[in-house]
């Protein structure tokens, strides 16, 4: 069994954070929800438990509160945040309401430098706090091991048993050397081994997906983005013909999409690849339809009929293959306060019917997005291809405001591509969330040489952001500004305005649509 730490999630907006720096320092760590049974988690068999931060008070009549007989795996336990203050209620000691709410920067000062979690750390070191209650008194056998200056308990330690306690939040940037922690957790306390490598995880899924295919056939999607790519690389190196990818052009890819996907797939890696060209289909049905939502079904209804008549043409496959990543199949905790678990992604397409039977192989459904970058680069993917920004599944669709046609659409492809080149030649493409050109359906007047123009505006989007779910504006530098609005209006036909989108989501969203 892999060795890993297993995190009770209580909620908190970071427990994935704290999940990916446990497998950054090379350790499996699988999420579970905060009341897993103790005998599930035995089972696991994890060297560490990590209980997570949350929203809620440990006193509040809703909170959150793991199975007691964790405490007596004896496994090590590192709280964070609520997690300590599970930790020492539990162990007897007492939590009460803060007198203001800490929240933002503060100072740690260590008080015991022999405590394992310090070890390799200085004295003295900025964290990031962000809580309202507080531990009071300390549980029996328990000791001060860091302060800052609002808390004698900052770290906590009962050293035979194993059991630490943090009131800041290691996991995140604003603690600098937070991350070194977590390492020191997992290696010097659980004392794990340094085995979590993509390198390593290949053999472990190769073998694994042949086993669970056998000699049967598999069927997979392609999209051209990182997720069914790398599922496809990874699928194709452990089965080889036995898999045949699908790929639909839906009319709305950007420029050169399905030849990258073709040139990539069909011809480097010698995957089995059905293209699927649907474009005219999908623009039929798209023809005269303004609202976005309406789009976006008539795309995704109309991909469904398309992927499953392709299916047939390709011959009977007991197996659909998808990209799944982790954060769509951990359980997400339903605790009211918390933001994270109410702005859930709202628009992923439902992916396809019950009724086309299938059995799921989802061999990425344990990684992060980070991790599958590593895993494409490892699986010999092009970088072109391992770090793409996400592009929504409607495509153009929801860049073109107003009605898709294929003169609308080959405007936006080239001012896009335009975009495109600029930001990966300044390097600013792969620092950043997103960044992409929209076709706004106002004409505005304009001259060209002696003419009066009377053409469309493009609108610039570059956004910073972790998930998506915020966003900011990205200050690109005027240079760049400046070549993109020339580039465009010079070589796009159709276009003699060019704006850049200043707004952060909330309240704008990141697509226009
Ligand atoms: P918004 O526009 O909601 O976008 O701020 C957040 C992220 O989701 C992507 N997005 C979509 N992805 N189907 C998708 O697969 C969609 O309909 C869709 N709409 C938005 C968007 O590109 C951004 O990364």
């Amino acid at each position: 069994m892999t060795e890993q730490i297993a995190i009770l999630d209580f909620g908190a907006q970071y427990t994935q954070v704290i999940a990916r720096r446990v497998r950054e320092s090379n350790v499996y760590c699988t999420i579970l929800k905060y009341d897993t049974p103790a005998r599930e988690i035995a089972r696991l068999a994890p060297r560490g438990l990590v209980l997570s931060g949350g929203p809620s008070s440990v006193y509040a009549e809703d909170a959150p509160l793991p199975d007691k007989e964790i405490f007596s795996l004896d496994i090590p336990v590192l709280g964070i945040c609520y997690g300590i203050q599970i930790l020492a209620t539990y162990m007897g000691g007492k939590v009460e309401p803060g007198q203001k709410r800490e929240y933002g920067k503060g100072r740690l000062e260590i008080k015991d430098p022999s405590c394992p979690l310090f070890v390799t750390l200085p004295a003295k070191m900025q964290v990031w706090n962000s809580h309202g209650d507080k531990l009071t008194k300390m549980p029996p056998g328990f000791k001060t091991v860091a302060v800052t200056e609002n808390s004698d308990y900052a770290a906590i330690e009962h050293r035979s048993k194993r059991f630490f306690g943090l009131q800041f939040h290691p996991e995140v940037v604003h603690t600098p050397r937070g991350a070194e922690i977590i390492r020191n957790f997992v290696h010097h306390i659980c004392g794990c081994g340094s085995d979590w490598t993509m390198h390593n995880y290949i053999d472990q899924a190769v073998e694994d997906i042949r086993r669970q295919v056998g000699s049967e056939r598999v069927i997979l999607g392609l999209s051209g983005g990182v997720d069914s790519s790398v599922a496809a690389a990874l699928i194709h190196k452990a089965i080889g013909d036995q898999l045949t990818c699908i790929f639909v052009n839906n009319g709305v890819l950007r420029g050169r999409e399905a030849e990258i996907v073709q040139e990539v797939f069909g011809r480097n890696f010698k995957i089995k690849l059905h293209y699927e060209n649907a474009s005219a289909l999908f623009l039929k049905r798209l023809k005269g339809v303004i609202d976005p939502e309406r789009k976006r079904k008539i795309i995704g209804r109309t991909f469904i009929e398309v992927f499953q008549a392709a299916t047939k043409k390709v011959g009977q496959a007991k197996f659909l293959a998808q990209g799944t990543l982790y954060p769509d199949v951990i359980e997400s905790v339903p605790i009211a306060g918390n933001p994270a678990a109410m702005i859930k992604s709202h628009h992923n397409v439902g992916g396809l019917p019950k009724k086309m039977r299938f059995q799921l192989l989802e061999p990425i459904k344990c990684l992060f997005k980070d991790e599958v970058r590593q895993l494409g680069l490892e699986l010999g993917l092009p970088r072109e291809v391992v770090f793409r920004q996400p592009f929504p599944g409607p495509g153009l669709a929801v860049r073109i405001l107003g009605e898709v046609t294929p003169r609308r659409c080959a405007i936006l492809r080239e001012a896009d591509s335009i975009v495109v080149e600029e930001m990966k030649a300044s390097g600013w493409y792969q620092k950043i969330w997103q960044s992409f050109a929209v076709l706004l359906p106002v004409r505005s007047v304009g001259v060209m040489g002696d003419e009066r123009t009377y053409d469309y505006t493009i609108a610039i989007r570059a956004v910073e952001s972790q998930d998506g779910m915020t966003a900011d504006w990205v200050k690109l530098p005027y240079e760049i500004l400046e070549k993109l609005s020339t580039r465009i209006t010079n070589e796009v036909k159709g276009v003699n305005r060019v704006c850049f989108d200043i707004s952060s989501k909330p309240p704008a969203t990141i697509e226009w649509e």
